[in-house]
């Protein structure tokens, strides 16, 4: 797909704006599926059906493209190519300590941004295994910004060791100052900056004019405010409010997590409904009211004492005598709903996705940067797998250093 950003952004906003009904909405709201049209076909399906259809996007969007047209187009809207670079060989001792599939979603990552030259600003570094790679391919030198002390001796400690050239900062990059770490002749990189933290590393390495910012994006939903502020001039002018449960739709791809996982989640969430409708006949209220997060080690316990604890979450005096079982069996029959709710908002999910990495794409256009947006690694090592490189525009003397939205997108191609 060789179409500019700003091209590709309207025709997937106009997309997204004109199937609204199906992806902006929470499952959980809803006794029956909101969509007349679609009953049919989403309770004929079987529950392995519905497994197969929302492991493979591409399937799913073909075969509810008969009942919602636009799908046909999603596919042209949110292809990437991936890089072609090769990984990098590491040694035992480099890669000692990070886990499984991270190791190769990190060769992939340093295959991909090819930086030999410019130093690194490695921003929410963790233990900086990110910045160790690059150390070791060649980076003349690593800063590395992190919050948790811990892991920003623990990085230290090994890049001493290992003798390569890096240096921690600890840091809150929310609280505490942070421009004096931007450069401009520096590569800026983010590997999976949670939200608003990958949101202020662009803004403060467009600001400094940094010769490159790299960044892979996740958890758009994370320290951010409750309705999404675009970042780029062109999404302001969207039409759509993407609320924290449309940017966390964006994030809901299982490919990489193991079945255990999927297991828990599916009981968390009848548990959930199950407790809903107790709460709902002894309040007599008819409203979908969340109860919070909570450490997974519940699920693993009784039912009965889920419900004396998201009673306390929510305030509510149960009665001393409650049939668990009868609100159970109820909620499996509503978790069908839910799943095929749910089944169709995922046919949207990486047109979402796209449409917030295509916003940070045209934010860094309109600050003068000649954008690329590939996919740096298959899903199957991580499901947030594109990658946004940015390079600084050289302009002649005398030139303006910043440029509109519409030149530069129409100036640059994917
Ligand atoms: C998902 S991890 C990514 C780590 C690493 N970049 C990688 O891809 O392996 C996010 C990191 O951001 C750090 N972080 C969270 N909030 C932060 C903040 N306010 N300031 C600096 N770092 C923060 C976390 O401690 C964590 O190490």
């Amino acid at each position: 797909m060789t179409s500019n950003f700003v091209t590709r952004f309207q025709a997937l906003d106009q997309l997204l704006n004109e199937t609204r009904q199906y992806w902006q909405l929470l499952a959980f709201d809803h006794l029956c599926t909101p969509w007349p049209e679609l009953d049919a076909y989403l309770t004929g399906l079987s529950d392995l059906n519905l497994s197969a259809l929302d492991m493979d996007q591409s399937a799913l969007q073909h075969a509810l493209a008969n009942y919602i047209p636009q799908l046909n187009e999603i596919s042209a809207l949110i292809a990437v190519d991936t890089v072609g670079s090769r990984r990098p060989t590491l040694p035992f001792w480099l890669s000692n300590g990070i886990k499984g599939r991270k190791v190769n979603q990190l060769q992939d990552f340093v295959g991909a941004l090819n930086e030999q030259h410019l130093p690194v600003l490695e921003w929410c570094a963790g233990k900086g295994h990110l910045g160790r790679i690059l150390a070791f391919t060649g980076v003349p030198h690593v800063d590395s910004v992190e919050l948790q002390a811990h892991l920003c001796t623990q990085g230290a400690h090994s890049a001493q060791q290992q003798g390569l050239a890096m240096t921690f900062h600890c840091a809150d990059v929310l609280q505490d100052p942070v421009a004096h770490y931007f450069k401009p002749q520096q590569h800026a990189v983010a590997l999976h900056a949670c939200g608003q933290l990958h949101q202020n590393f662009m803004t403060e390495a467009a600001k400094a004019g940094c010769e490159k910012i790299s960044l892979s994006p996740c958890c758009y939903h994370l320290f951010t405010p409750a309705q999404y502020a675009p970042m780029s001039e062109v999404a302001k002018r969207s039409q759509i409010t993407l609320t924290h449960n449309d940017m966390k739709l964006a994030l809901q791809e299982t490919v990489t997590a193991p079945s255990r996982v999927a297991k828990v989640r599916k009981k968390e969430v009848l548990w959930r409904l199950a407790f809903d409708a107790i709460r709902r006949d002894v309040t007599g209220s008819d409203k979908y009211i969340s109860v919070p997060s909570v450490n997974k080690a519940i699920f693993s316990g009784e039912f009965k004492a889920f419900c004396a604890w998201a009673a306390e979450q929510k305030g509510v005096r149960l009665p001393a005598y409650i049939d668990y079982a009868a609100y159970l069996e109820a909620a499996r029959q509503r978790q069908q709903i839910t799943e095929r709710i749910e089944l169709v908002r995922h046919a949207f999910r990486r047109a979402i996705e796209m449409w917030l990495v295509l916003d940070r794409a045209l934010y860094l256009q309109e600050f003068g940067y000649e954008v690329a947006l590939t996919q740096f690694c298959e899903k199957s090592l991580t499901p947030r797998n594109l990658l946004i490189q940015a390079a600084k525009q050289k302009h002649s003397v005398g030139e303006e250093n910043v440029s509109t939205g519409e030149e530069s997108s129409s100036a640059s191609a994917e």
